[in-house]
């Protein structure tokens, strides 16, 4: 059974074509203001069956939000039609739908009456309300006074204890605290045990992998990818590195490097690997003078800027005389997890570091992870097993109980 139908839905904004012009300009021009069109979607076709759990993923701009404005009615698409079953509640971009001076008690009936539900109904939900968001002490303060964080639960609490059969959730989920975006998390795969239909945006992948049995991926308006999490993933990264690519410097001075080659286990275009597998990082260098002592940095960096590694290697007493010259790294095992992660190089001579070439921000190399951890490194796992019941007698050593066999884990 299908929850949501939409149709050839596109969504066209006009924008004024000099927003720097002053006053006087725009006086002078006799309020024509002149407008240019931006098309934030294109012509979109999507379908959610009843139950489907449809992550969203694309890079800033590419029309995430607005398609979820577009479903949820806030916005009304240009062209298309949008065919809903059931009712729908969203949780879109931080505070919309609150009223700033009323307090959260009051903002709660608001929002619920918006939503079409009776005020016998969400004063039975009130209390349940209330205690997910944990804001016992403050619902009856004015909105205006909560953090950013409290908004969201606020938000999400009222959106999940209406009772939707459609809920659509933008992003904000990165905005709780870590604790409770676990209590979301769990909730919404709650939801998808009731059969509910759940929308989400995010530009976490790991909470696509998660929870979501189908992405699709959002490219200026376009959706270029539908269907299984880890494929939608793999493509949004490649996109996300098409739009990076461009800004590369130039490399100058008497160290130049001229290549960094990335070789992971996983061909294609996009080097990488699996958790776990090796990486080969190959610095192509060219020295107008001699280097004395070489030296080699590598570091890799997260998606979210973190350095995860960096090192120094020596590569001995032996000068390198001028001329192109390549080093190969090799790492025996990426303890990593999912992510696209950067990869900067330096090359310098020890004995005169003020000559080094640094490459910062042009290579990438992508993990994966086939595994069911999430998080920031792989940790080897050994045994898991279920230990003897805790009522045996205290004077039992250990070593007389008889574990289960493992097997099957
Ligand atoms: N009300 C509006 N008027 C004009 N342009 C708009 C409006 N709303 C969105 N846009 C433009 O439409 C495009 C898509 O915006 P949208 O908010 O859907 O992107 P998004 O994928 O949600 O991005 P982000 O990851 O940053 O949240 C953007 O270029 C944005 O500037
Ligand atoms: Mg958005």
């Amino acid at each position: 059974m299908e929850a949501i139908v939409a149709e050839g839905i596109s969504k066209v904004f006009k924008l004024h074509v000099n927003p720097s012009q002053s006053m006087k300009e725009r006086l002078v021009r006799l309020g024509r203001s002149q407008t240019r069109e931006f098309i934030a979607l294109q012509h979109m076709d999507l379908t959610v069956q009843s139950g489907e759990t449809l992550g969203i993923l694309g890079h800033n701009g590419s029309g995430k939000s607005t398609l979820l404005k577009c479903i949820s009615g806030i916005l009304k698409p240009t062209t298309g039609q949008i065919r809903l079953r059931g009712r729908i509640a969203s949780l879109l971009e931080l505070g919309a739908g609150f009223h700033p001076e009323l307090t959260g008690r009051e903002n709660v009936y608001i929002n619920a009456a918006f939503l079409g539900i009776s005020r016998q109904e969400i004063e039975r939900r009130f209390d349940a309300i209330v205690d997910f968001a944990e804001l016992d002490q403050f619902i009856d303060e004015p909105v205006k006074h909560y953090s950013s964080g409290m908004y969201v639960r606020l938000g999400f609490a009222v959106a999940i204890n209406l009772d939707p059969d459609i809920l659509l959730v933008d992003e904000v989920l990165a905005v709780g605290d870590e604790v409770f975006q676990m209590k979301c998390l769990d909730r919404v795969r709650q939801f998808q045990q009731e059969g509910r239909t759940i929308l989400v945006v995010t530009h976490a992948a790991d909470v696509v992998r998660q929870v979501c049995n189908r992405a699709i991926v959002l490219h200026h308006g376009e959706k270029v990818a539908d269907g299984k999490p880890g494929d939608a993933i793999r493509i949004f990264r490649e996109h996300l590195h098409g739009s990076l690519s461009d800004t590369a410097p130039a490399d100058e001075g008497p160290l130049r490097i001229t290549a960094v080659e990335v070789a992971g286990t996983r061909g294609g275009p996009q080097p990488g690997i699996e958790s776990g597998d090796p990486l080969t990082v190959t610095v192509n260098f060219t020295a107008d003078e001699p280097i004395e002592q070489p030296t080699v940095a590598l570091s890799v960096v997260s998606p979210e800027g973190q350095t995860m590694y960096a090192a120094d290697f020596d590569l001995g007493k032996t000068a390198l005389p001028p001329g192109n010259h390549s080093v190969s790294v090799q790492f025996t095992e990426v303890p990593l997890l999912d992510g696209r992660y950067t990869l900067n190089s330096r090359v310098f001579d020890r004995l005169h570091t003020d000559s080094a070439a640094t490459r910062a921000g042009r290579d990438q190399f992508t993990v994966l992870n086939p595994g069911i951890a999430h998080g920031v490194v792989s940790l080897r796992v050994g045994d898991v097993r279920i230990l003897p019941a805790h009522d045996a007698p205290a004077d039992i050593p250990p070593q007389a109980s008889h574990p289960t066999d493992p097997k099957g884990i």
